[in-house]
């Protein structure tokens, strides 16, 4: 079905209202951080006298004016909220002015003086390793015996891989209104994922009880992950303010700030080793891999885990070991990421794959789908190496159908002819694919709740625990609840979602939106509709089985006298019957136990993949994206083009990740990427020049209930930017005179792909001396 975002016409023309966009209560003021220069260091004082005599200025907010718990962690309680005793990255801020405006606030914050106690500082993954500066104890991963099976391998390589991060970069940057209103419950309008877990770190933060507090979202302009949980500590802040001043207060961080208060995606290191067969099936895979969590736990041990629980991504090998650790380092806290883990995880299985091609010298293509998981013709499948069955698995049909569709063969020639005729201009293809796990790994949070009301006029609210961030929630709900009362969509208002209408939900996130809620909304809708349905039976003069709600009216089947809805809503008014319904949603058959990596994590798996062909210069490095096909699988769509929107967003930004989004920090530990004149986000010159998107038309039945057959669609498409990765390789190693396995850098910049090059026109002069350094 195709269907335009219900905010489409707001977004262009600038009137959806986000949250700083609201009309200003009198007296609305703004708060800016007194963030440390140091990445750590011990607080000695804190002087703000100067700072308050400023103009504008009411109050400037230390740890000591938290009247509950200073701290926002979302899992372990390490966060907090103004640094007390202890800065744990530079820029962190340790008092906070508010005054009558930010430029107010910023001027005064520059004259709070502090005294700092400098302290050594853990700024990179590999200094936290060194130092065994970790958040957890390791988690891991196991099925199969991998060091016996490593040992009988026929062929054995190892290696080693490091992942860069990423910043959200979402267009609206972290915002929070928050207002005490006259009863003393404390109103937030937050730009977040997740407003339960808002509402209640506010609550902890002010030492009150979640029922005084009240957490609105009205859209997003964007949360990619980073809104999850580090929305929280900037609702807390304004809450704080709001508390002390009993006046209304926003914060809106500037993208500088924005850029060195919050953490980004996880810088991964990983190390492997696989053993292999002479036509590259894998049999053993040892992998060690460390997430940089930065200074707070956050989501870092589920981050983790994900990533650990997508290496295999859609390869199965019998023998697996993974272990998994979070580096501590002196460094914002990293966070979620759209895909969460999944795209590290999966950069290094793949990393993994091109690695034994290499080796054997086979296509790679071959060796990916020579691994993939199989099902048999008795419906048997192969299992995850945390205990899950890859039921429902297409991915060999569909591969054959993008290979085929994209012209994989053909082009192949086509590009080794180029790189015949070219010495210094190289082409590479390459397809990869996608197996993403659908669910929170967490059973818990795989549930959600609606609630629906209907007015005597006939037009419908509808409320539901998701957040809208642009990836089209709303509208898909908007589907849900108009297909099943059969109305036309025009009656339905989506409201914004708000604690006291849905309460304990989860964020918004794993792309579990739309299943989640959406089947939360179904059951709302035909709560609803199991009673107009004898009140239209009643005045049609037929059976209630008989009724029909549909095209905005109802008759019996088979046709006969229509009514207007709005009229069996109002005959349901008079012989009191309630129009206001709840609707509530578990994922069935889920399990898992962290601590033994194991379970049944996942409702079902989304499954893609992608053909990228590049074309490298060999004297800078530069690449161009020459052509991109994606296929992807969004099962019965219930939105077309918000969808399609989603596979293209989320490539383009996996695409930004691995080759052009590069963070740096000075020796200091401060961030220097921190604008967009210096982080280089993908623009139109990166979207690849011919790009082909089609969704998947699959012939079987998922065996699964997913809302109206839909599958999630936020983050798998991110993972099919790894073909540009792999294709890379492929450009690469064609510089080489002979076989060679390309050691790339992620992310993959020119500076990287020039080094890449170097590196490969060097290994193919002494073809056994190189594979002997990467085996070290
Ligand atoms: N699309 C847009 N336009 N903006 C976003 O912030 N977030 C992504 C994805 N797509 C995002 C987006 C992430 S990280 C997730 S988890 C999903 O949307 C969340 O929404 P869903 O569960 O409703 O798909
Ligand atoms: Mo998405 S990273 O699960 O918010």
């Amino acid at each position: 079905m195709s269907r335009k975002h219900e905010s489409a016409g707001g977004h262009v023309s600038g009137r959806a209202v986000y949250t700083d966009e609201q009309h200003p209560p009198a007296g609305l003021l703004s708060l800016w951080p007194v963030q440390a220069p140091h990445a750590h260091a011990r607080i000695l004082s804190v002087d703000a006298t100067a700072a308050l005599a400023m103009p504008g200025v009411v109050r400037v907010l230390t740890a000591h004016d938290i009247p509950g718990e200073n701290d926002t962690g979302p899992i372990l309680h390490d966060e907090p909220l103004i640094a007390g005793e202890r800065v744990q990255f530079y820029g962190q801020p340790v008092a906070w002015v508010v005054a009558a405006d930010e430029a107010q606030a910023r001027a005064a914050a520059n004259l709070v003086k502090v005294n700092y106690e400098a302290l050594p500082a853990l700024l990179t993954l590999e200094q936290a390793i060194a130092a065994q500066s970790f958040h957890l104890p390791p988690a891991q991963v196991s099925r199969g015996d991998a060091l016996t099976a490593l040992e009988l391998a026929p062929r054995r390589v190892c290696g080693e891989v490091s992942i860069g991060g990423q910043d959200h970069f979402y267009l609206e940057t972290q915002a929070s209104w928050v207002q005490i209103d006259a009863e003393g419950l404390v109103q937030i309008v937050a730009s977040t994922q997740h407003p339960t877990e808002t509402q209640i770190i506010v609550a902890r933060v002010l030492g009150i009880a979640a029922n005084r507090v009240v957490c609105r979202c009205l859209r997003m302009g964007g949360g990619f992950g980073g809104k999850e949980t580090q929305a929280n500590p900037f609702a807390a802040i304004a809450a704080l303010a709001a508390w002390h001043t009993q006046q209304p207060v926003r914060i809106k961080l500037s993208r500088q700030l924005d850029m060195q208060l919050t953490g980004k995606r996880h810088p991964f290191l990983a190390r492997y080793e696989v053993g292999f067969d002479s036509n590259g099936l894998l049999q053993a895979l040892s992998v060690k891999i460390y997430a940089d969590g930065g200074w707070s736990a956050d989501l870092s041990p589920p981050v983790l885990m994900r990533a650990m629980v997508h290496i295999d991504n859609a390869y199965f090998c019998p023998n697996v070991h993974i272990v998994g650790l979070i580096g501590k380092t002196h460094l914002a806290s990293n966070t979620a990421f759209r895909g969460f883990g999944g795209p590290q995880g999966m950069l290094v299985g793949e990393e993994i794959l091109a690695r034994i091609a290499a080796e054997l010298n086979l296509p790679a293509d071959e060796v990916r789908e020579r691994n993939f998981y199989r099902t048999d013709g008795d419906g048997s499948c192969n299992f995850t190496p945390y205990g899950q069955p890859v039921v429902d698995n297409h991915l060999a049909e569909l591969w054959q159908q993008l290979k085929a569709s994209s012209e994989f063969d053909a082009r192949r020639q086509a590009v080794a002819r180029h790189n015949a005729a070219h010495a210094h201009s190289k082409r590479g293809i390459a397809i990869t694919p996608v197996k993403f796990g659908i669910s929170f790994n967490k059973t818990e949070y795989n549930q959600a709740g609606a609630l629906v009301h209907i007015y005597t006029d006939g037009s419908i609210q509808l409320n539901h625990g998701g957040t809208e961030m642009g990836q089209g929630l709303h509208t898909k709900m908007l589907a849900v609840a108009s297909r099943v009362l059969g109305v036309d969509v025009a009656r339905i208002r989506v409201m914004a979602t708000s604690t006291d209408k849905v309460p304990n939900t989860s964020a918004t996130a794993a792309s579990s939106g739309s299943d989640l809620n959406g089947q939360a909304v179904k059951a709302a809708c035909e709560t609803l509709l199991a009673r107009l349905r004898p009140v239209a039976a009643s005045m049609l003069g037929g059976a209630a089985e008989q009724v029909c709600f549909t095209d905005d009216a109802v008759f019996l089947h088979g046709g006969g006298r229509r009514l207007a809805f709005g009229d069996v809503v109002h005959a349901a008014y008079n012989a009191r019957i309630s129009l206001s319904a709840t609707g509530y949603y578990r994922t069935p058959g889920l399990s898992w136990d962290p601590k033994q990596g194991r379970g049944h994590p996942f409702y079902y798996y989304a499954y893609g993949a992608a053909v990228a062909e590049v074309e490298v210069c060999g004297f800078s490095g530069v690449h161009q994206l020459r052509r991109v096909d994606l296929l992807h699988d969004v099962g019965e769509s219930l939105a077309e083009d918000i969808d399609r929107g989603q596979v293209e967003g989320g490539f383009v930004q996996g695409l930004g990740w691995l080759t052009c989004e590069e963070l740096r920090w000075n020796a200091a530990g401060r961030l220097l990427t921190d604008a967009p004149s210096t982080y280089k986000i993908p623009t139109l010159g990166e979207v690849p020049r011919d790009f082909r998107v089609a969704l998947f038309r699959r012939s079987q039945e998922p065996s699964t209930d997913v809302i109206f057959g839909s599958k999630g669609v936020g983050e798998p498409p991110l993972m099919l930017a790894l073909s540009v990765r792999e294709a890379l390789r492929e450009a690469v190693a064609a510089f080489a005179a002979a076989n060679v396995a390309v050691q790339l850098a992620s992310p993959a910049t020119p500076e990287a792909i020039f080094q890449a090059i170097e590196q490969a026109r060097q290994s193919a002069v002494q073809p056994a001396a190189a594979a002997l350094d990467l085996a070290d």
